[in-house]
C-alpha cells in the first residue's frame, strides 16, 4: 500500500480505493464531476512520486498534474491538497480566545 502525503496529512489507500475516494475518506474535499477522467475537475498537483493510468484520461493534464479519480498510485506520492474545503483558510483558534 502506498503512502499518500498531502499538504496536511499522510494516509494509506485501502485495497481497491481510488485516490479520490481515499482523499474524501480522510477529510479532503476535492472538487469532482465525472469521476472517470473526462472533465479534469479533480486535477491536483503531484509534488513527488508517480501514478499511472489504465487508459489515458481524456481531460487535459498539465505537467505534474494528476487526476485522483482515475489514476493508480504506484509508489508513495506527495500531492498539493488540503484537508477541508478547498479555498478555505485554516482558522487560528488562538486568535479568537477571550480572557474573562
Ligand atoms: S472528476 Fe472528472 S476527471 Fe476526475
Amino acid at each position: 500500500m502506498s503512502i499518500i502525503t498531502t499538504t496536511d496529512k499522510s494516509f494509506q489507500l485501502l485495497k481497491g480505493e481510488s485516490l479520490l475516494d481515499g482523499l474524501e475518506r480522510t477529510g479532503h474535499e476535492v472538487e469532482y464531476q465525472c469521476r472517470s477522467g473526462y472533465c479534469g475537475v479533480c486535477r491536483l498537483t503531484l509534488l513527488a512520486g508517480k501514478v499511472s493510468y489504465d487508459e489515458a484520461p481524456l481531460a487535459y493534464l498539465g505537467q505534474s498534474e494528476i487526476l485522483p479519480c482515475c489514476c493508480t498510485v504506484i509508489e508513495p506520492i506527495r500531492i498539493e491538497c488540503r484537508a477541508g474545503r478547498q479555498g478555505e483558510l485554516p482558522v487560528d483558534t488562538d486568535q479568537y480566545t477571550l480572557d474573562i
